[in-house]
């Protein structure tokens, strides 16, 4: 019997169905790693209902403001609890960054700027919100588990409703952009001075900027050598990374903590990043640090630092987050990208929390102002893409009647 020898055509053929099935394949995993989306689904309707005419007029527009907030690691640690006349917001203990924020700092900046997003929204819906934020040590309030108020928005009924503020409408614009940022164009004429106008009414907070000079050095090199300090910090790696979300079911599932499409990766490496299977919590950080070396620090136009008299007061930390919340939403409407960079006091946190030498707090010292106390710092230039939103809990998972 002759043997039968496989014609060219029949290689192409059997080629091509074997090209067909892995393209298919990869065009699969594609699809189920979200390749192709970015920003839709589930996770992301709160970006959408924050207006929604259902809640128009009621205190569940205030708390649909409020989820869309900043906050670390967007761990959303927040519950709002609603009457007629007020809204309480508990700081969810549960909702920690374990060792990189021990005495939930960070955690009561966040629900600071929820605040702040509630209090523009507030009149907007025809109420005068009053708030009431609380004093207090943060440091004997850390209890790893429960939910413990923070702030209570009173609400006075105020017919009829105001226009809406140019930050009000930036609300749903505000996204941390962690991409690089353009050097050569430097931020628009009179930026700063607005930022500083809106801290004019926060006499228990101090703003800085630093630009250039010997101190701007001294500032990029703290950031850089306080992620690396994180980066080799097996506990700290561990507790962040416990924020990470991988894909879009776990997306889905948890409607916060970080995700890829917000790392600020470019298009391609995003999308590779996306196809291939999840890498270690060491090796993401390690890229976390290229970045921040790399990226973050040398394309900013500026750095920004926010003291308060006492960083590890309870409401001095809610201040500092209604004035970061403040400012990220001018960014967005004049279309300037910031995203914080708060490695530096992380690391002071951190010395104190194991009772280490204080070295990040010497070396933050210089960047205070009046003898105040650097709780927050970040970053801010001019766009080089569209920073993608972040998942959000929506307003009745977070939310219930007092
Ligand atoms: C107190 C605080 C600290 C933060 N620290 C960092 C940081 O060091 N690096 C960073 O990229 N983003 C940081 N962020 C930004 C949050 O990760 C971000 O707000 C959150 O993921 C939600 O995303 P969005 O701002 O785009 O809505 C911080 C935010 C807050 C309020």
């Amino acid at each position: 019997m002759a043997t039968q020898h496989p014609t060219r055509r029949n290689i192409l053929k059997i080629g091509g169905g074997v090209t067909l099935v892995a393209v298919g394949g990869l065009l699969w995993r594609a699809e189920d790693r979200g390749v192709f989306t970015r920003g839709e689904g589930r996770a992301y309707a709160a970006w959408h209902m924050w207006n929604a005419p259902e809640y128009r007029g009621t205190p569940l527009a205030l708390v649909a403001a409020g989820v869309l907030a900043s906050n670390p690691h967007n761990t959303q640690p927040w519950f709002f609890r609603i009457t007629d006349t007020s809204i309480a917001v508990e700081a969810d203990h549960a909702r920690n960054l374990g060792t990189m924020d021990p005495y939930l700092r960070e955690m009561h900046i966040g629900l600071g700027c929820a605040v702040e997003n509630m209090m523009l929204a507030a009149s907007v819906n025809g109420f005068t919100a009053t708030p009431d934020l609380r004093t207090g040590p943060l440091t004997s309030d850390a209890s790893p588990a429960g939910r413990v108020l923070a702030a209570t928005l009173r609400l006075d009924k105020a017919e009829p409703p105001a226009a809406p503020s140019a930050l009000h409408d930036a609300i749903p614009r505000r996204h941390t952009d962690r991409g690089a940022y353009d050097r050569a164009h430097g931020l628009p004429d009179g930026f700063l001075d607005t930022l500083r106008a809106l801290a004019a009414d926060m006499p228990e907070t101090r703003l800085r900027f630093i630009a250039d000079g010997e101190e701007r050095k001294r500032i990029d090199t703290a950031i850089v050598d306080a992620t690396a300090a994180i980066v080799a910090d097996e506990e700290m790696v561990h507790d962040s990374n416990l924020w990470f979300r991988n894909g879009p079911d776990e997306i889905d599932k948890h409607k916060s903590g970080v995700t890829l499409d917000t790392a600020g990766l470019p298009p391609l490496i995003l999308a590779a990043a996306k196809m291939l299977p999840p890498v270690s919590a060491e090796t993401s950080h390690e890229t976390w640090l290229d970045a921040t070396r790399d990226v973050h620090v040398p394309t900013a136009a500026a750095i920004g630092v926010i003291s308060v008299p006492d960083r590890h007061d309870r409401r001095a930390a809610l201040e500092a987050g209604r004035l970061w919340q403040r400012l990220h939403l001018e960014a967005a409407r004049a279309g300037v990208a910031m995203q914080p960079l708060n490695q530096p006091v992380e690391m002071a946190d951190r010395d104190s929390q194991l009772g280490r030498a204080p070295d990040w707090e010497m070396r933050l010292a210089e960047f205070a102002e009046d003898g105040f106390e650097p709780t927050f710092c970040f970053r801010m230039g001019t766009p080089t893409r569209q920073a993608p939103a972040s998942p959000r809990r929506p307003v009745d998972e977070v939310s219930g009647e007092a």
